[in-house]
């Protein structure tokens, strides 16, 4: 008799158990638990001070570590970021200009609810293999030491993507892994190494509202293809061409929906396509030399967009 009682209890007590685990509310996944420990080795630097000190083998709830954003519900990681978490800062001279380094991209695999994912400030200079993860909405590369546009194509959730402040050259990788990203909202290249002409492929991102390309050596004109053609960037809202090599005003009137154009610090000699260029619906800031684009984009800007994937620098 007592022994079926015993019997009874012990399998409420597995059933609740379950029912915590079913629902997650107990810890983090042990898988993705892992897969942080996993990424913390590959993000250690030998002479660089000990990064993620919360990152304990013993602890096991991950979501409680630093740098870690959990769903409160399912207690599966949405959020990571891990800008500057290989404290590079502390390094000396000589070591930080060494510091330079590739990630497996299947160290991301056990977190497939990943939303928001910033690498920026890490030395980073590619990728092994290729990102995989459907649910991702932001991504911060910024800051780090990528010379190829990474593999990204796979990424078919993502919103925003910051890679301002690497040493991108051209546009090569630009059709295959970018072009394809068709919820993509917010491009962020500046500060990159790019040199001439914008490619035509950029009409097929349909869905951008904010495309940066300020300090790069961009010049020729603007692709008619992708401005004018079938493909068109009809949801444009921000265009930054600020410091960079164009000679000319662009021709601009199929961008219905622009409201700042930047460009400042070019070295425009002729004002054949001004009319053009004036064609927009709602235009609110046409930037020739020297304005506060900056200040302009947050007040315009703010209330479309809750972080506009560091349009400002
Ligand atoms: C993800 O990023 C967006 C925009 O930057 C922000 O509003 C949101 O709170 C972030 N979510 C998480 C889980 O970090
Ligand atoms: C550069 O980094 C590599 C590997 O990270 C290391 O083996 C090497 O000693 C470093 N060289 C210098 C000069 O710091
Ligand atoms: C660490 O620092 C030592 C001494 O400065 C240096 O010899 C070594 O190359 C550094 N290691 C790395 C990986 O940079
Ligand atoms: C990346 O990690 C996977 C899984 O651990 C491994 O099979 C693969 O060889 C790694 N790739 C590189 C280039 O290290
Ligand atoms: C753009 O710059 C490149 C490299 O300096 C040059 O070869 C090319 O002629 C320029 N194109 C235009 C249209 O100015
Ligand atoms: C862009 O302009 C700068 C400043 O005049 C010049 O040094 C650079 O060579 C130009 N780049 C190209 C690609 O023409
Ligand atoms: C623009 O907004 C960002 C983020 O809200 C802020 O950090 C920055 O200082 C603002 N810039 C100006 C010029 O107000």
């Amino acid at each position: 008799m007592e022994y079926h009682l015993v019997l009874y209890l012990l399998t409420l007590l597995a059933c609740g158990l379950l029912h915590f685990q079913a629902h997650g509310s107990l810890a983090c996944l042990e898988e993705e638990r892992v897969g942080l420990l996993k990424l913390k080795e590959a993000f250690h630097h030998p002479n660089a001070s000990a990064s993620l000190p919360s990152w304990r083998v013993e602890e096991i709830d991950c979501c409680r570590w630093e740098r870690v954003t959990c769903d409160s519900m399912t207690k599966r990681v949405i959020g990571l970021s891990l800008s500057d978490a290989r404290q590079l800062g502390f390094l000396n001279p000589s070591s930080f200009l060494n510091a330079s380094f590739f990630l497996n991209a299947s160290l991301f695999l056990p977190f497939q609810k990943l939303q928001n994912l910033s690498l920026d400030r890490s030395h980073l200079k590619g990728f092994y293999g290729e990102l995989r993860l459907s649910k991702l909405q932001v991504l911060d590369l910024s800051w780090n030491m990528f010379t190829e546009i990474p593999s990204l194509g796979a990424l078919q959730s993502l919103k925003i993507l910051n890679l301002k402040e690497n040493y991108l050259e051209s546009f090569s990788h630009f059709e295959a892994e970018l072009t394809t990203l068709n919820k993509l909202e917010t491009l962020n290249l500046d500060g990159n190494n790019l040199i001439g002409e914008i490619p035509p492929s950029i009409g097929a991102m349909a869905s951008l509202k904010v495309l940066s390309f300020k300090y790069n050596q961009l010049n020729g004109s603007l692709p008619m293809e992708g401005f004018y053609g079938e493909l068109r960037l009809t949801k444009l809202q921000v265009l930054d061409l600020g410091f960079n090599n164009f000679t000319e005003i662009p021709s601009l009137g199929a961008l219905q929906s622009l409201k700042i154009l930047n460009l400042e610090f070019n070295f425009l000699e002729s004002f054949s396509h001004f009319e053009g260029a004036f064609q927009f619906y709602s235009i609110a800031l046409f930037c020739l030399f020297a304005c506060d684009v900056t200040l302009m984009q947050n007040l315009t800007l703010s209330h479309y967009f809750e972080q506009p994937g560091d349009v400002e620098s």
